[in-house]
């Protein structure tokens, strides 16, 4: 079932999604060569928890991190822990915040250091794939269109988009309907509705498509080895555009 949020619901996620956007932010500054992702992972911990938030993901399914922080190759759902960052490597980090009974979700990617051209451009092209994604978002617009913008400017730059995982819909739950897809038809799926509060994550892969999970039950990784990007927003989609809410 695919809720429509109210103004004041909408006022809710807005603050959580804020929260969300500042520990992004915080976290993105303490990203350098020498950090452990266990470092980070306490930091946005106490970051949320300080804004008067939960992070979300915490026990989540028996999640043992309060983000997400995915190295290199790990495209989603890497565990915080003992890994070291170095010079050169990209980290995703996907966070949530729960706040007043309303769940907020973004993620971005990082560069440790001075990284190579093929990892810049994977950055720059995944952020485009979002903007792309919402340019035209509006009521009305059908839903597999978000996956038919993100897939479409991931392969016009040579790169694969995931399909194992899906953005959702969020509000009281992390995870509601509808499933939003980083692939798909244009013209195809539900109609949107104004109040409908979705979380597009465009997660890109440099090489081949296809991923793997790792033994540790979450960390998904790509087949190929080569890296990965993520980049997500929370966004109410309005009768005129969308309202972005974790920027
Ligand atoms: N933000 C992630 C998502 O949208 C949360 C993953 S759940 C976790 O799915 F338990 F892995 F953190
Ligand atoms: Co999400």
């Amino acid at each position: 079932m695919i809720t429509i949020k109210t103004e004041s619901e909408i006022d809710a996620l807005r603050e959580s999604c804020a929260i969300v956007r500042d520990t992004l932010a915080y976290v993105g500054g303490l990203v350098k060569p020498g950090v452990t992702t266990k470092e980070l992972d306490k930091a946005a911990e106490e970051f949320i928890r300080m804004r008067g938030a939960y992070p979300s993901c915490l026990g989540y399914c028996g999640y043992p991190g309060s983000i997400c922080a995915s190295v290199n190759e790990e495209v989603v759902h890497g565990i915080p822990g003992e890994r070291v960052l170095r010079e050169g490597d990209i980290i995703s980090v996907d966070l949530c915040a729960y706040k007043n009974g309303f769940h907020g979700d973004g993620a971005r990617t990082f560069a440790v250091g001075r990284i190579d051209e093929e990892k810049q451009k994977l950055i720059r092209v995944t952020e485009e794939c979002f903007f792309a994604a919402v340019k035209d978002l509006r009521a009305g617009t059908p839903l597999y269109d978000i996956g038919a913008a993100v897939q479409a400017h991931a392969e016009e730059n040579g790169f694969s988009v995931v399909r194992e995982y899906v953005g959702h819909g969020i509000g009281r739950e992390m995870h509601e309907d509808p499933s939003v897809p980083n692939f798909g038809k244009r013209g195809t799926g539900i109609r949107l509705k104004a109040g409908m509060v979705l979380c597009i994550e465009p997660m890109i892969l440099a090489g081949g498509r296809g991923v793997n999970v790792l033994d540790d039950g979450w960390t998904a990784v790509t087949k190929d080895g080569k890296p990965a990007a993520h980049y997500e927003n929370t966004v109410v989609i309005r009768e005129e555009g969308v309202e972005i809410l974790t920027l």
